[in-house]
C-alpha cells in the first residue's frame, strides 16, 4: 500500500496531511479481516428492515464499494435493504467516488469534515431519511491516526465520540505508532511543516490501546471482537453500544 507504511520513493506521498492519498488501494486483506456474524444485531428492530452504514474517510471509495458487498453477502440470509455513506473532506476524492458509483440508490458519497458540525447536521438528515437515528455501524478504516496528528489526543477523543454517538456498532482499524512516525518524517523529509501538535500527544505508544480505553470509558461502548492482525500488522476492533 502506498503512503503510511511504505518508504518506497516512487510512492512517497510528501506533504499529505491528512491521508488524502489520490492513490490509496490493496483493500482484500481488510475486508477478508471482517467476521460474518457480528452485523444482524439490531437492525431487524427496523419495521422496513433498513440497515445503514457510515465509512468515515472513505477516501475514492473503493473499500466503501467492497463493505457494501460485504456486508450484503453477510446478511443475504435476512436480506435487509443495506444503505452506505462514505464522507471524507477531500472533494476530488468525493468526487471519483461518485465517478463510480454502481449502487447510487443504496450508496452516497458527501464531502464532509467529520468533526464539523455540518457533518454531524447532514449525517442526522440522512438518518431522518432512513427513518433511523443512528447507523447500525460506523467504519473507520485508518483514519484515527490522521485525526490525531491534526487534532490532538481532545480530537481523537471527539472523533471517536461523536462516531459513537452515531452508531450502534464501531469498526476501527487504528494505525499503529510507526505509522505516525512515518507520516511525521515524510513531512520533514519535503521541508513542510511538522505536525503541531504531534509532541503534545499523550496517547502514544499503542494508539489501539488508548482508542480501546477511550471507546469502553467515554463513549460507554463494550468489545464485540478483535480480529487478528493481517499480515500488513493491522487489527479491526468491533466494538458496540452497552
Ligand atoms: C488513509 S485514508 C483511508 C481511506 C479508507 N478509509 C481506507 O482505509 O481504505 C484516510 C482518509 O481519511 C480522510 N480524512 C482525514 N481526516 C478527515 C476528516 N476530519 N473528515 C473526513 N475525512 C477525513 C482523508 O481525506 C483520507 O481519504
Amino acid at each position: 500500500m502506498s503512503g503510511e507504511g511504505s518508504s518506497d520513493e516512487k510512492t512517497d506521498p510528501g506533504a499529505i496531511r491528512h491521508g488524502n492519498f489520490i492513490n490509496y488501494y490493496q483493500f482484500h486483506e481488510r475486508v477478508r479481516q471482517l467476521p460474518r456474524g457480528v452485523w444482524q444485531r439490531r437492525w431487524d428492530a427496523h419495521p422496513a428492515r433498513k440497515y445503514a452504514g457510515l465509512d468515515v474517510g472513505c477516501n475514492a471509495g473503493n473499500l466503501t464499494y467492497m463493505l457494501y458487498d460485504f456486508l450484503e453477502k453477510a446478511m443475504s440470509q435476512d436480506q435487509p435493504e443495506i444503505s452506505l455513506i462514505g464522507v471524507d473532506l477531500d472533494p476530488i476524492l468525493i468526487e471519483r467516488a461518485r465517478e463510480c458509483n454502481r449502487h447510487p440508490d443504496y450508496l452516497t458519497f458527501e464531502c464532509l469534515d467529520f468533526l464539523s458540525d455540518d457533518c454531524g447536521e447532514t449525517l442526522r438528515k440522512h438518518l431522518a431519511q432512513l427513518h433511523k437515528t443512528r447507523f447500525d455501524v460506523v467504519f473507520c478504516f485508518s483514519i484515527t491516526m490522521w485525526i490525531h496528528l491534526n487534532h490532538g489526543d481532545d480530537g481523537l477523543e471527539e472523533f471517536l465520540r461523536k462516531a459513537c454517538d452515531l452508531s450502534e456498532m464501531i469498526v476501527i482499524e487504528p494505525q499503529p505508532w510507526k505509522c505516525y512516525r512515518n507520516a511525521s518524517r515524510r513531512l520533514r523529509r519535503v521541508k513542510s511543516e511538522d505536525f503541531p501538535l504531534l509532541k503534545e500527544l499523550k496517547y502514544t505508544g499503542n494508539p489501539t490501546e488508548h482508542i480501546e480505553d477511550i471507546l469502553t470509558r467515554l463513549c460507554d461502548f463494550r468489545k464485540v471482537t478483535i480480529t487478528a492482525s493481517n499480515d500488513w500488522g493491522r487489527t479491526l476492533l468491533i466494538y458496540e453500544r452497552k
